[in-house]
């Protein structure tokens, strides 16, 4: 199974940069299994229409309500509905600048399942949380996780607050060790084996050897995946 490499563009690009965006990976990526693009909502749908895209789309968000008097939301099954595949759920950015608490992430979790989406549920400590990381990541994940009983079309995306961004990324070390500390909480928890995909500051400098950890299941990239050159260097260094 090829590694998974997630570009995350936020809240980035407009409709005139899709065709070529696209085309670019379609031309340059030679194994497209396993590259997911995220983007914003409305972009979904001519994303995944373009007959170029050969690799799979994702939502950045959902709702947890499949409809009614949410102005301005857009429910799992809207996403799925426009194209999209996979779900990011609980970004840090979701989680510091709106609120999103460990509960409020269960609900959309449980939204998106029931949608038929794959979710790429988001978790990480932040610098304040760094000493304590082990706590807060089962927190995450005892709360954010609860009542799931089918894993297997989940990715957890381990992604330090303090390295999104920030040009700070962890150490491998680092990374080898929360990865085998979040594995064993959800065999431990659920008696699951899940895949667990890094992000925070991922560059076509350091993708390479991150990838190359065989804890890491695959990369969430943000900043670096909104050029399709340095997204495109990224998928073919795994
Ligand atoms: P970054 O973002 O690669 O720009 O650090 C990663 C993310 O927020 O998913």
């Amino acid at each position: 199974m090829n590694k998974l490499i997630i570009a995350n563009w936020k809240m980035n690009k407009d409709f005139s940069e899709i065709d070529e965006y696209c085309k670019y990976l379609d031309k340059n990526v030679k194994d497209k299994d396993g590259v997911i693009v995220c983007v914003p909502s409305v972009f979904i749908k001519t994303v995944s229409d373009n007959k170029k895209t050969r690799f799979s789309v994702g939502a950045e968000n959902c709702h947890y309500e499949k409809k009614g008097a949410f102005t301005g939301e857009i429910s799992a099954q809207m996403v799925r509905s426009a194209g999209a595949e996979y779900v990011i759920i609980g970004h840090s950015e979701r989680r510091q600048l709106f609120g999103e608490t460990n509960e409020f992430l269960n609900k959309k979790l449980h939204a998106a399942l029931g949608a038929g989406l794959k979710p790429i549920f988001c978790i990480g400590e932040t610098l304040e949380q760094k000493d304590k990381f082990k706590s807060v990541l089962k927190k995450q994940i005892e709360e954010g996780f609860a009542k799931v009983e089918d894993f297997s079309n989940i990715v957890v995306a381990y992604e330090p607050v303090w390295a999104i961004g920030t040009g700070k990324v962890a150490t491998t070390k680092d990374i080898e060790k929360v990865h085998s500390y979040i594995r064993s909480v959800f065999e431990t928890k659920f008696n699951v084996k899940v895949r667990i995909v890094y992000g925070g500051s991922v560059s076509t400098e350091n993708c390479g050897e991150i990838l190359s950890l065989d804890e890491v299941d695959g990369v969430l990239v943000g900043g670096a995946s909104l050029d399709p050159v340095k997204f495109t260097k990224i998928i073919e260094s795994r």
